[in-house]
């Protein structure tokens, strides 16, 4: 699968703006910064595809990608990002709302969790929209390799306990570092298992 082409389609800032529904689709969410862009940078071996950088609030629409002829990989606008006008957040956040409850091709909702903070309170938030939507969502530890193996442990405990609490999490967590390309392999795997 990920050795098929992959190409930039569009980016959308309205549902009725989202290409057919008429292959398997997953995203990837996540607070800003939490490296949404790089994984899928890292995933397709295309480097700067997807636009990553230190600026939080870089994705500001909801990026398609073509991977090949039988999947879609979304790059969603960071949440949590405070420091833009709040007409601007409050837009951004109702189109990933609708984005994520409503897309029927939606096989699997990759959540992001930086590997040094674990599940903040809009983490919680997203997943509970997916829960009542019956999205089923992974997480995905991101940043590996800045933390020491002694606080990853903490944080995946973290993350595992409140896993528990969310009918739609599937069980699996996926650490990876897409600077050194821990996971990835793996994450490519489940991906196609899809
Ligand atoms: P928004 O589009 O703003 O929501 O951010 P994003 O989630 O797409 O994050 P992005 O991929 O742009 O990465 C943010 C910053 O984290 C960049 O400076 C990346 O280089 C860095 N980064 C991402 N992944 C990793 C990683 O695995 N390891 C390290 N060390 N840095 C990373
Ligand atoms: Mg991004």
């Amino acid at each position: 699968l990920f050795a098929g082409e992959t190409e930039f389609l569009k980016g959308v800032v309205a549902m009725n703006g989202l290409p057919d529904a008429d292959r398997v689709e997953v995203c990837f969410a996540g607070r800003s910064n939490v490296g949404k862009s790089s994984l899928i940078n890292a995933l397709t071996g295309t480097k700067g595809i997807a636009r990553a950088s230190n600026t939080p609030g870089r994705t500001q629409e909801i990026n398609f990608f073509t991977q090949g002829p039988d999947l879609y990989l979304v790059d969603l606008p960071g949440y949590g990002y405070a420091n833009a006008p709040l007409a601007v957040v409050e837009k951004w956040q109702k189109l990933l709302k609708q984005y994520l409850s409503g897309r029927q091709n939606l096989r699997r909702a990759f959540v992001l969790i930086d590997s040094r903070h674990g599940i903040k309170k809009v983490d919680a938030e997203i997943m509970k929209l997916l829960d009542s939507s019956a999205v089923t969502f992974q997480c995905v530890m991101t940043k590996a390799d800045k933390v020491k193996e002694k606080d990853r442990a903490k944080v995946l405990e973290q993350v595992k306990g409140a896993l528990a609490k969310h009918p739609a999490a599937y069980p699996e967590i996926v650490l990876t570092s897409s600077e050194k390309g821990d996971g990835i392999a793996t994450l490519r795997s489940i991906i196609a298992g899809l």
